[in-house]
């Protein structure tokens, strides 16, 4: 059975049944707890709560749909038979319509008389009860009795198992049962298959307390909410191994496979997952950005071109992937077949990432060894990835865990969740060193230019007025840069123009800008300029730009002076006694 036929058997057995077929809502909700659609009940969250009106909407109080829908939580598993990021979900659902005696016979008969399983082969799970909610009895009843399925086949899970929900904070929940198939009549009573289908009995409205607790309500009419994998689904219908053999996949596996040969297929199987789900978002409108769903479809693009560099992949896998996913996908999802619009998008994307990771391979060079933080850093500011660095400096992360990075990653997540969001009203920034401030990989290329164009600028203004200038403070965003030093007066404008001559000079010179790691007296004594107050650590980095510049330094620079491009001082002014600040520019 093909997957479209198995998309149209489904929705056309629940129309029979007196359900309206629904569209599937775009994979960017409505509803604001969450980032993206993970389950095809999302979208008719209001009518579980008579918020709407499904017989105005609808004409009808049960609704069926086939749903695109989006989790991250299995992104680290992609590649191996069954995890996906974008996969379908068949569900019928109801508002008030029917319950558990109609629900459970149905599912049964679809699976059964429809699909053509076989009744021993199956197996199915309940709710157990706990302390909030009791057992679900009616459903063995209807499962044992109405059905016949035999007792041993009718499993008990708690919580964990058997409770659906809700989707982000709040939202409507409750126990479910749960449909397996295992390979034979003895797999099924050993409890060995896979869950095929989830029907949850939605008789609660779920909302989490201060402390995180899920606090339940009564529904006044209880729903039915139901979900069955497509992808899994055609698996078992088309005796394929994986979900990458079946028809879902396997044009865009073969396509991928013919234009590069000789690829491990774990590897296509990752690419095709990820180009099949940014394509969808795409579609959906999500863009590429440092926040929200535009970070995870950022995130699954700088995979795919981590993995072209990392295996060599000479084919333009975006330019391959759209037509092959939009020809197989437009006539169920017609907004996949807005292929330039799609393909302008993931060429763009390309360009950035290609531009970041350009100066992300200079600062590898610059390490002797890349511990996870710089790691970390390397991979938020440049887009290189662990597995890349791997394979361009296997040398210098030798000694690094993947653990460790993951460790890292963790707490990074923990702090901006707590501090950056709000500090910075929800603009994530990709590089912030205290002094350099960023966002995406062009302004970490600006705030980068300016950040050398301060210890030129230092270097300049010792040359001019003496050195007792020494440097108070910077701050450089992509927007503005500005730079605070010693110095009790005012600039003439002649001493500008000779600032200014000299940083341009130093830059038309094309100074090459190298750094070196030293314990800290031996620094000292290179002459290279430092905070006398600032405490350091035992061992510092120095930056040199030529004979021009020598100064403490954390980085990032870039790797010679040309870079920088046309210098100028904006703006000069007084901050406090003796604290001249300055604003500069680079072209
Ligand atoms: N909402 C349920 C699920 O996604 C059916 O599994």
């Amino acid at each position: 059975m093909t997957a479209p036929e198995i998309r149209k058997k489904f929705l056309s057995f629940f129309k029979e049944r007196g359900h309206a077929v629904v569209p599937s809502s775009p994979l960017i909700p409505d509803d604001p707890s969450v980032l993206l659609t993970t389950a095809g009940m999302q979208q008719f969250k209001p009518y579980y709560v008579g918020k709407a009106d499904p017989q105005r909407d609808f004409g009808s109080l049960n609704a069926t749909s086939v749903q695109k829908c989006f989790r991250t939580s299995d992104i680290e598993e992609v590649g191996d038979d069954t995890h996906l990021t974008f996969f379908e979900m068949l569900g019928n659902f109801s508002f008030g319509g029917y319950f558990k005696k109609e629900a459970i016979p149905w599912a049964y008969d679809f699976v059964v008389n429809q699909l053509g399983i076989d009744r021993e082969h199956l197996y199915v799970t309940i709710f157990a009860g706990d302390a909030d909610v009791p057992e679900d009895t009616e459903s063995f009843k209807i499962w044992h009795e109405t059905i016949g399925i035999p007792k041993d086949r009718i499993r008990r899970h708690g919580r964990e198992d058997n409770f659906w929900g809700p989707t982000g904070s709040e939202g409507p929940c409750g126990p479910t049962t749960e449909i397996y198939v295992a390979a034979n009549a003895e797999g099924a009573r050993a409890g060995k298959g896979v869950e095929i289908w989830n029907l949850v009995f939605n008789e609660f409205y779920g909302k989490q307390d201060e402390h995180k607790k899920l606090v339940l309500e009564k529904l006044v009419v209880p729903g039915i909410d139901t979900g069955m994998g497509l992808e899994r689904l055609a698996v078992m219908l088309q005796g394929a191994k994986n979900v990458f053999e079946t028809d879902l996949f396997r044009p865009l596996m073969t396509a991928i496979h013919e234009a590069q040969q000789g690829l491990d297929d774990r590897v296509v199987r990752v690419l095709a997952d990820h180009l099949r789900s940014s394509i969808f978002l795409i579609a959906d409108g999500v863009r590429p950005s440092n926040k929200e769903a535009g970070y995870i479809l950022r995130r699954l693009l700088r995979r795919i071109l981590a993995y072209t560099i990392q295996y060599d992949i000479h084919a333009d896998l975006f330019a391959l992937a759209v037509p092959v996913v939009s020809g197989q996908f437009g006539d169920v999802y017609p907004e996949v077949r807005k292929t330039n619009e799609i393909l302008a998008v993931l060429t763009e994307e390309k360009t950035k990432f290609e531009r970041a990771l350009a100066l992300g391979m200079k600062e590898i060079e610059r390490y002797e060894t890349i511990s996870a933080k710089d790691a970390f850093s390397l991979y938020e500011t440049f887009g290189v990835p662990f597995e890349l660095l791997q394979e361009l400096a296997p040398a210098k992360v030798k000694g690094l865990k993947k653990e460790d990075l993951e460790e890292e990653i963790k707490k990074h997540q923990e702090i901006s969740r707590a501090g950056a969001e709000k500090k910075f009203g929800g603009h994530g920034l990709i590089l912030n060193t205290g002094e350099l401030k960023a966002s995406t990989p062009e302004e970490v290329v600006t705030v980068t230019r300016l950040h050398t164009a301060t210890h030129l600028v230092q270097a300049a203004l010792r040359k001019v007025l003496g050195t007792e200038v020494h440097q108070m403070g910077s701050d450089i965003t992509a927007e503005r840069a500005r730079f605070d030093f010693s110095f009790p007066r005012k600039l003439t404008e002649e001493e500008v123009k000779k600032v200014e001559d000299l940083v341009n000079d130093a830059v038309s010179r094309d100074l090459p800008v190298t750094v070196q790691e030293l314990p800290i007296e031996e620094a000292k004594k290179t002459g290279a300029l430092y905070f006398f107050k600032e405490k350091y650590p035992e061992r510092v980095t120095v930056y040199s730009m030529g004979d021009f510049s020598k100064e403490f330094c954390g980085g990032p620079h870039v790797t010679n002076t040309l870079k920088v491009g046309k210098f100028k001082i904006t703006k000069q002014e007084s901050v406090g006694a003796g604290v001249r600040r300055i604003r500069i520019s680079v072209e």
